[in-house]
């Protein structure tokens, strides 16, 4: 709804030059800190697990843990986390991926998801699309479904989008705000 987007666009606050010159940061703590603007994106994000019929909702470490947490629990989902290398302590699934600079790797727990399971992907942000393309394709090699990855904001002119057609394969990728 219209409404909802003007509430959480609202309370996002761009800070320029962060992390360095000429790039505008995104900064979603002051939505998080409102307690109606926080509800409403659990909300909407919840309706979206729903939509998408999901089973199973992840989410990325760090940020989208924030997302994704109150979104399972209102929609009645269990969550299960991806997360940066060596922190997940039981058999892992390990996927690597390109940061701007270097390579970065992120792990799933593969037995929290099975081969019936349709998996709803929450961040906060979609910006090249290579943390939310490792998180797929660790889904994918889990044996579960992707039904979707849904990201309170897509920065479209980074063309993350593109990034994600091939692991998405058919599957909704919902941005509730884009920039
Ligand atoms: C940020 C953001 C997304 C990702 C988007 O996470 O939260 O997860 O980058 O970028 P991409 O689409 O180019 O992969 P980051 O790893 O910076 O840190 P976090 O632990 O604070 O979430
Ligand atoms: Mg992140």
């Amino acid at each position: 709804a219209p409404e909802v987007r003007e509430l959480l666009v609202s309370h996002i606050r761009d800070v320029p030059d962060y992390p360095k010159p000429g790039v505008t940061f995104k900064d979603i703590t002051p939505l998080l800190a409102d307690a109606k603007a926080f509800a409403a994106l659990s909300e909407a994000l919840a309706g979206i697990c729903a939509q998408r019929g999901a089973t199973k909702v992840v989410g990325l470490e760090a940020r989208g843990f924030i997302l994704a947490a109150p979104a399972a629990v209102r929609a009645g989902l269990g969550f299960v986390p991806v997360r940066k290398a060596g922190k997940l302590p039981g058999a892992t699934l390990s996927q690597s991926y390109e940061l701007e600079y270097g390579t970065a790797e992120m792990e799933l727990h593969a037995e929290d998801l099975s081969a019936g399971d349709r998996v709803l992907v929450i961040d906060d942000v979609l910006a090249t699309g290579g943390t939310a393309e490792a998180s797929l394709k660790l889904i994918r090699r889990s044996g579960a479904q992707v039904a979707g990855v849904a990201v309170l904001m897509e920065l479209g002119f980074l063309s993350g989008r593109e990034r994600l057609v091939t692991e998405l394969d058919g599957a909704p990728l919902d941005a509730l705000v884009t920039v």
